[in-house]
């Protein structure tokens, strides 16, 4: 079975086909992301402007690197939810005209379920296992019990990790997205050159909190330029990781130890973290527990991972009509309404 994936939920557009939720036929991915890199962050109204621009280029270049035709595809996956609401739309409303003209099945896919799913491309994981979800808008707990069927065990009270590391690289006058520069810079600095409050939630075993270590890592710039010392940008990236890391590998080993599970999975942006693949393995190698971690190329955002749930969530009989519409939040363990 054959799925085209569409994915527009960010500052990507990006189109895939992907065979029995599993096999990678093609995966075409567009970004506007260096038009963002002078604002800092991305900036909806241009993304949206570039996903309308881009949409239909990429989906023709993924089907074409696919070998196939539109009457080939048995279904077509879209994210509907959750991301910028205009981005969104973009894919939505390309997909919901591709379906009708083509009498194509539509799935609508969360994005989040989208990110777990770029393992299920990457290796033969299948569930039950716990996954990490950690990206530019979520920090999550999961307990994966089925392809459909998702329990939040954790999440952040404030700032996503990939937010908190963005926010955290603008400060240190690092380029956007602050993430990527960080883990790259972090290899030149001494990580335990500063130490940072380790924050707790009170009445939660699993949550966390970002914003706390995003603060002091703004204080501690602020206040060596009021002092006029010089600060070593790499010592603090580094610094600032280390603890970023060190609370979500914690919580990680506190869920799975309490929830019994030995097969850990992390997805999402962050999950490219050089930092956090090497600390989630000496984890899983100290517990004799497997790890499963994606594949870089499908650890940011991309359609791929986005037909491999569409996939799974059509063989539950999960489909949309006409009426699709686009959401900026959505709870993961929400399903979609059926026709
Ligand atoms: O999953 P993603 O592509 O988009 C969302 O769904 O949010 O995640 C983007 C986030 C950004 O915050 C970016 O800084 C972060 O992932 N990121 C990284 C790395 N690569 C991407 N953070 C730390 N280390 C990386 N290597
Ligand atoms: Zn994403």
């Amino acid at each position: 079975m054959k799925i085209l994936g569409i994915e527009s939920s960010c500052d990507e557009t990006a189109a895939a086909v992907v065979e029995d939720g599993r096999e990678v036929l093609s995966n075409i991915i567009a970004t506007s992301l260096e038009e963002h890199k002078l604002y800092g962050g991305v900036v909806p109204e241009i993304a949206s402007r570039r996903h309308a621009e881009s949409i239909s280029g990429v989906v023709k270049e993924a089907l074409e690197k696919a070998g196939c035709v539109m009457k080939d595809i048995n279904a077509i996956a879209v994210t509907y939810a959750p991301g910028l609401i205009g981005a969104l739309l973009v894919g939505v409303n390309f997909a919901k005209g591709l379906a009708l003209a083509c009498n194509t099945p539509l799935v609508p896919v969360h994005h989040i379920r989208g990110h777990i799913a770029s393992n299920y491309i990457s290796s033969d994981i299948r569930p039950p296992f716990l996954c990490l979800v950690v990206s530019g808008g979520h920090s999550h707990i999961i307990a994966v019990n089925g392809y459909t069927d998702f329990e939040i065990i954790g999440k952040t009270r404030d700032d996503a990790a990939g937010e908190a590391l963005d926010k955290a690289g603008r400060t240190m006058g690092l380029e956007y997205p602050g993430g990527v520069s960080i883990d790259r810079i972090s290899k030149e600095g001494n990580e335990n050159a500063f130490s940072f409050p380790k924050p707790r939630v009170s009445d939660s075993l699993y949550d966390f909190s970002f914003s706390g270590l995003k603060t002091a890592v703004i204080n501690t710039i602020h206040n060596a330029e009021q002092k006029e010392e010089k600060i070593n940008i790499a010592d603090l990236a580094a610094s600032f990781q280390k603890s970023v890391v060190d609370c979500l590998v914690t919580n990680l080993e506190k869920a799975a130890v309490d929830r019994g599970f030995n097969k850990i999975v992390i997805a999402g942006g962050v999950s490219a973290n050089s930092k956090l693949r090497a600390e989630a393995q000496k984890l899983c190698e100290r517990r004799k527990w497997s790890l499963y971690l994606p594949k870089l190329k499908y650890c940011g955002d991309n359609a791929a991972m986005i037909a491999s749930q569409g996939y799974y969530e059509f063989m539950q009989g999960i489909t949309a009509d006409e009426s699709l519409n686009a959401y900026a939040t959505m709870p993961i363990d929400k399903s979609y309404k059926t026709n």
